[in-house]
């Protein structure tokens, strides 16, 4: 079996963030989202993976994950010249997939129980296609499955105005070589891409096997803001323990579950779990809260921080306010005129330079 990766796509729903990168690089809990990715194919014993990537961010991709040594894997890039559909770009990696079956994972999604249980359903299973669907309270956002009583598809759609359920498809899909068939027999959708979805229709409509799991634990899909925030607080909620490689001056105390890397410099601050803070950082008179994730190389000072992704050398300094539910970009430096506590919401690209007054 091999895994395809998809880390194409232009990011639009992230702008600013996602005009300098690529949105499957951001950071979950200080990693970049495309690592869960990679290591929940890794876990499921593949070591054949092909990456999708577009043009523009493609070499970003490669910078970042690399040839797949690290994870004992091999990892060849395919380059899907133009957004043309998810479809469209196994149709572009068939040559990597040759007649295989294979586990196909979109980039931005995280779930919590990784592949491996799936690859095992599918290969006792033997069937054609295996979807994972799970109840959302936004359907229309999203691919839609209808079941009938006995779990069977009847029906899929792609984000459908009116949809017949609330059962969504999730970004991780089972396929064997049948999939390939049904891809060169579909038609670019109305916004003008061939969609997985209307591939794994036409295998049901030409009654190949397409067996469906509904996921109890979590999906995440980190398309926008407020999702990778939501993916950040859940990856830290799930993180057990506590690891100190930095270090703890004056009056700083940290409590519960945190992780602070090598070098960093933690000086009168106030911290409290599930929060991570990465290597080479100073922070000072400061309070980091809970679902806080700061990259290497930041200063933080005089500021109080949480339920945000801070990333790499973001300096927010003599800030005198409150940060929440915000996604800074790389080197964003932030500073704050007056004293009067206030607390703010951002979402700042990277390079940002923003003074409160
Ligand atoms: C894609 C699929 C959709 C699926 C979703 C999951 O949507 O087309 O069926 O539900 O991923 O993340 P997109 O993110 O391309 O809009």
């Amino acid at each position: 079996m091999k895994g395809l990766i998809l880390s194409g796509g232009k990011g639009t729903r992230m702008r600013p963030i996602t005009h300098t990168a690529a949105k499957q690089l951001l950071p979950v809990a200080n990693k970049p989202i495309l690592y869960y990715a990679v290591e929940a194919i890794k876990d499921a014993g593949i070591d054949e993976l092909g990456i999708i990537v577009s043009p523009e961010t493609g070499d970003d991709v490669r910078a970042v994950v690399g040839d797949g040594k690290r994870w004992d894997i091999n990892i060849e890039y395919i380059v899907q010249a133009e957004p043309k559909g998810l479809a469209h770009a196994v149709k572009t990696a068939r040559p990597f997939l040759e007649d295989s079956t294979f586990v196909m994972y979109l980039g931005d999604n995280l779930i919590k129980d990784g592949v491996a249980p799936l690859v095992e359903r599918f290969h006792n299973k033997k069937g054609d296609a295996l979807i994972l669907l799970k109840e959302v309270a936004n359907p229309s956002s999203f691919g839609v499955a209808q079941l009938n009583d006995s779990g069977q598809i009847l029906c899929l759609e792609e984000k459908p105005q009116k949809p017949k359920s609330n059962l969504a498809l999730v970004g991780v899909y089972l396929f064997n070589k049948n999939i390939h068939t049904a891809i060169d027999d579909i038609k670019p959708s109305k916004r003008g891409e061939l969609e997985i979805t209307d591939a794994i229709q036409r295998l049901i409509d030409v009654e190949y096997r397409v067996d469906s799991h509904i996921l109890k634990s979590w999906w995440l899909d980190t398309g926008k803001k407020d999702d990778m925030l939501e993916a950040n607080r859940v990856v830290l909620d799930e993180m057990t323990n506590y690891v100190m490689e930095g270090s703890l001056e004056g009056s700083t105390v940290v409590s519960g579950r945190v992780h602070v890397g090598k070098g960093s410099v933690l000086k009168d601050c106030t911290v409290r779990g599930p929060a991570v803070i990465g290597d080479n950082c100073i922070i000072e008179n400061s309070y980091v809260g809970p679902f806080t994730s700061i990259g290497n190389g930041a200063k933080v000072s005089h500021a109080e921080i949480q339920h945000s992704i801070l990333r790499e050398n973001c300096q927010i300094v003599d800030f005198n306010g409150r940060i929440e539910d915000s996604l800074i970009g790389v080197n964003v430096e932030l500073t704050r005129g007056h004293r009067k506590p206030l607390a703010y919401k951002l979402m700042l690209g990277d390079d940002s330079k923003v003074e409160v007054v």
